[in-house]
């Protein structure tokens, strides 16, 4: 068999993938070739300013030499050796992430869906162990958990669950931040609450300190577990090591679930529990092949190593990118808002936002939109005032260049 050649043009990689490979993704038309500090290069030499860092994966950056090096290292020392044996960086990365959070116990798997499935599991068990009517979960409408079956159950998305019903029995969805909502969808029969901080996918929502304070008094009282998502919130994205600590010291989840950057790039995923939660997890009731091996664990404590020197930069540069966003605000009168906290940001259309993504690719600057209406970024942590200053200029170019065109 002939070696696969890599140094194809983009025409010739794009009908390579479109005849071998799933076609389960709407790609936009763009090869990465490379990828460096935040940029990305294209096969033709063509660069681009990555506001959206492969979804919040890569918070340092692309090729990081800490975490290159890192890598380089552990790739020479230890790879994988299953969860058969102990090795020394899955429990160094639990004390950190537990250190961080005040949650004691750390699960690893490889995705963020993983890290769900395994909180679902984890509230399930507890219910159950409490009676066998406990079993429901109530979660938002308009969240995102992940593609897996237990995971699609609990997101409020017709459009990834409906084709894979019927799913998981006894989950209620209540709207992000309807208090009446959701005091009458807990009961004695909840095993679960679980909803993202700052929901993601669902364009940029964040959940109030009322409505968080009211979900746990909830949990508590019906003694289920209080599990927050922070698969993309999370990690320092918002400036806070967590965006559940948004809602003051005396806020603690029973479960919290991570993935995208806590490994720089690496596939992690990882279900941090209080004490109590973990113990369902008897021996041999939850597992995988690949979670906690050596390689990821390694660039995921090289990460942890240099997130809190990151946290005010994420302030200082979301605060700054926020009042550039908002400057468009004020310029276009269908920009109505901006959303989120920290590096998690949303510009808010009154119109759709989708067809702006690829006018600012052509122009030089990598976004993309949730909600219909949402342009959402996620930039690495990295970036400096002129990457913000050079991506609000490619914006406002987008959003005058859209606006002339509707006036036509
Ligand atoms: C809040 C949230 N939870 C879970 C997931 C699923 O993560 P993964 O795609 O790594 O399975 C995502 C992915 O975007 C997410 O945003």
């Amino acid at each position: 068999m002939a070696a696969a050649n890599l140094t194809l043009d983009s025409d010739c990689i794009v009908a390579r993938d479109q005849q071998y490979v799933v076609r389960n993704y709407g790609r936009y038309p763009l090869v990465v070739s490379r990828a460096q500090g935040v940029y990305l290069h294209c096969p033709e030499g063509g660069r681009y300013l990555d506001f959206i860092s492969g979804i919040g994966v890569m918070a340092l950056g692309h090729s990081h030499p800490r975490i290159v090096a890192a890598i380089e290292d552990q790739l020479g020392t230890l790879t994988h050796c299953s969860n058969l044996y102990y090795h020394p960086l899955q429990g160094a990365v639990a004390e950190q992430l537990a250190a961080l959070s005040g949650l004691q116990r750390t699960f690893f798997c490889n995705s963020g869906a993983e890290a769900v499935e395994a909180a679902l599991k984890i509230a399930k068990g507890y219910g159950r162990a409490r009676n066998e009517a406990k079993h429901e979960i109530v979660a938002l409408h308009d969240s995102f958990g992940g593609r897996t079956l237990g995971a699609i159950s609990v997101t409020g998305q017709a459009k990834y669950s409906d084709p894979f019903a019927p799913l998981i029995p006894g989950v209620r969805f209540v709207a992000p931040n309807d208090l009446e909502a959701l005091k009458s969808a807990v009961n004695e029969n909840t095993a679960g609450i679980l909803f993202e901080p700052i929901l993601g996918e669902g364009g940029i929502v964040e959940i109030t300190a009322e409505f968080a304070a009211t979900a746990r008094e909830l949990a508590t009282a019906n003694d289920a577990l209080l599990v927050c998502d922070e698969v993309q919130c999370g990690m320092g994205r918002t400036g806070k090591p967590f965006a559940f600590q948004h809602w003051g010291d005396g806020f603690l989840p029973d479960v919290m679930t991570l993935a995208k950057p806590l490994a720089a790039g690496l596939p992690i995923g990882a279900t941090v529990c209080s004490e109590a939660a973990a113990a369902v997890l008897a021996p041999g009731m939850h597992g995988s092949t690949f979670g906690g091996g050596g390689l990821a664990c390694r660039a995921a404590l090289e990460f942890l190593q240099m997130l809190p020197e990151l946290l005010p930069h994420v302030q200082e540069i979301g605060a700054y990118f926020r009042a550039r966003l908002q400057e468009l605000v004020v310029r276009y009168d269908f920009v109505s808002g901006v959303r989120g906290k920290g590096l998690m940001l949303g510009l808010e259309l009154t119109i759709p936002g989708g067809d702006f993504v690829p006018e600012a690719q052509r122009k030089g600057l990598l976004m993309n939109c949730t909600a219909g209406n949402i342009l959402r970024f996620l930039p690495p942590f990295v970036i400096e005032r002129e990457h913000v200053d050079e991506a609000i200029g490619i914006l406002d170019d987008t959003l005058r260049e859209g606006t002339v065109e509707d006036d036509q």
